[in-house]
């Protein structure tokens, strides 16, 4: 008998529905045939499955029986066809009754028959839904996730046996209220700015950073709080929106980091590569073609820490995606896109030693080594890089002494006012933000009067800086009159972007 079950897979973060089609024949010789471009995970599942059916007691296997995965088209992986295959035999033998046309399956098989949870039902739920279907039967350990979907029913399952019993009528499955996406959550151990005392240069090229999701670079010696500064710019950036949120979620999702409902966070992403990281681990790939730390930081802030120590090779592949805002994970025999739009913030001491500069402490380095570390800074990805800051030394004893810097809250305040400016500027374009503004977006919206015109040229001329060093400075000044609500950029915005560009004026 031939009938068809309801599954989907992830590719990419996008959940695509597929058919698992069971066909057993009436004579012939026993045998289980999986086909449709499966690959060695899919065919891994017919030893699970046939294991956790003989286990359960049923006698199916003494026919030829098919199975096939459509559209055939393309390559499908992940376990989480256990659970519709095994529901497609049992049907095929006729042990289920049930219509089970509007009901997608989804899970993972242990060889006893109990279910285990898969990455990525977030996508799969969507797509359930977008797609018509009315309940979605998985894992329980897969709920907590699937529920932040709304408009579908959510059923939790613990085993096969589980799934039977509900298909027959006898309970079984457990259904869970949705928290649909409406339920925001934040963290209350949100890192502060208040924390951060003194350094206002500091915290001023910060904020503009963060009020036009401008790249930064700082660089300040051992101690001086780049680190600190950096962990408290996600707090200051305005709330993803729905779907963005949904975006980040569902890349997430296929990375496996969402664990419960409380992993689920309107809150931009941050993440931190440690710097022995690979290229693979930063921009993705593996056997699986997983999302890499670039993807997991969507619409948020990637911090690479000790810069200047991350491989050569690892800083090389971050310009694919810094320029396009996505990567295309590559394998044998397939490639995936994931989104990868973040923004970049570095932090590197300024010299090996750490203390050139520093007014306390002297830098113990040699004039060329110092020179050798610079040159590492300069090239391709500077380019990409907004602002450069200087982070100075603090007197841990001085700044006992002061208050309280401002709350991250109120600098969200205006950073989220230049965003909305942003926004607003963008309405009708494909960007949404300063930093993202191609050339001819440059020369639309960032017109200098004579008097800004002179100011800039005259310091292009004395401090030699190049074309892509004159269009980051343009974007920077237009975040600076943003900021302001001002419609045109003034000489005093020009003059501050100009301060933002510190190594240029050093080569
Ligand atoms: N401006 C500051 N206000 C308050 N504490 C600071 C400040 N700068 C540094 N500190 C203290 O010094 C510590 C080291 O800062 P950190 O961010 O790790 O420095 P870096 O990353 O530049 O080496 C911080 O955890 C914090 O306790
Ligand atoms: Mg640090
Ligand atoms: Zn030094």
């Amino acid at each position: 008998m031939f009938c068809r079950i309801f599954s989907a897979h992830v590719a990419g973060i996008e959940g695509v529905l597929i058919e698992v089609e069971v066909d057993t024949a009436n004579v012939g010789l026993p045998s289980f045939s999986m086909v449709g471009l499966a690959e060695a995970s899919v065919r891994e599942s017919r030893d699970r499955v046939r294991s956790a059916l003989k286990n359960m007691g049923f006698s199916i296997f003494n026919k030829p029986i098919t199975i096939n995965f459509a559209p055939a088209d393309f390559r499908k992986e992940g376990t989480g066809f256990d659970l519709p295959v095994a529901v497609g035999l049992l049907k095929s033998a006729g042990h289920i009754e049930a219509d089970t046309d509007k009901t997608l399956f989804i899970g993972e098989l242990s060889l006893d028959g109990r279910l285990r949870p898969v990455s990525g039902v977030l996508s799969v739920t969507y797509a359930a839904r977008e797609k018509g279907f009315d309940t979605v039967i998985l894992p329980k350990e897969n709920v907590a996730e699937a529920s932040l979907v709304s408009g579908i029913r959510i059923g939790a399952a613990e085993s096969l046996s589980e799934v039977l019993a509900w298909l027959g009528g006898n309970g079984g499955v457990s259904f869970a209220e949705n928290t649909g996406a409406a339920q925001r959550k934040f963290s209350e151990q949100m890192h502060d700015f208040r924390d951060v005392k003194g350094q206002f240069t500091a915290r001023r090229a910060a904020e503009v950073a963060a009020a036009g999701m401008h790249n930064i670079l700082m660089i300040g010696p051992p101690g001086s709080g780049k680190t600190m500064i950096a962990r408290r710019l996600p707090g200051i950036l305005p709330h993803l929106d729905m779907e963005e949120a949904i975006e980040t979620l569902k890349i997430h999702s296929v990375a496996g980091l969402v664990k419960n409902v409380s992993d689920i966070s309107f809150e931009r992403p941050f993440v931190s590569p440690h710097h022995t990281s690979s290229s693979v681990s930063i921009v993705g790939g593996t056997s699986r073609a997983k999302p890499g730390q670039v993807s997991i930081a969507h619409n948020g802030i990637l911090f690479m820490d000790e810069f200047l120590e991350f491989n050569r090779s690892v800083l090389e592949t971050l310009r694919q995606p810094m320029e396009d805002k996505e990567v295309t994970v590559a394998r044998a025999d397939r490639t995936v896109k994931y989104p990868a739009s973040f923004m970049l913030v570095a932090a590197c001491n300024p010299c090996p030693c750490g203390y050139y500069g520093d007014s306390k402490r002297e830098c113990s380095c040699a004039p060329s080594q110092v020179q050798k570390y610079r040159a590492r800074l300069s090239g391709p990805l500077l380019d990409r890089i907004d602002i450069h800051m200087e982070v100075k030394a603090v007197d841990l004893k001085e700044l006992a002494g002061l208050d309280d810097g401002e709350s991250s809250e109120s600098m969200r305040e205006r950073v989220i006012n230049a965003h909305n400016a942003q926004k607003a500027r963008f309405r009708d374009e494909k960007i949404m933000l300063n930093s993202q503004m191609g050339e001819k977006q440059i020369k639309k919206h960032c017109k200098l009067d004579d008097r800004s015109m002179k100011l800039l040229e005259n310091a292009c001329d004395r401090f030699g800086y190049s074309a892509r060093a004159y269009s980051k400075i343009l974007k920077v000044a237009r975040t600076l009159a943003d900021m302001e609500n001002s419609s045109d950029i003034q000489s005093k915005h020009v003059l501050e972007a100009l301060h933002y560009r510190l190594l240029d004026r050093e080569s």
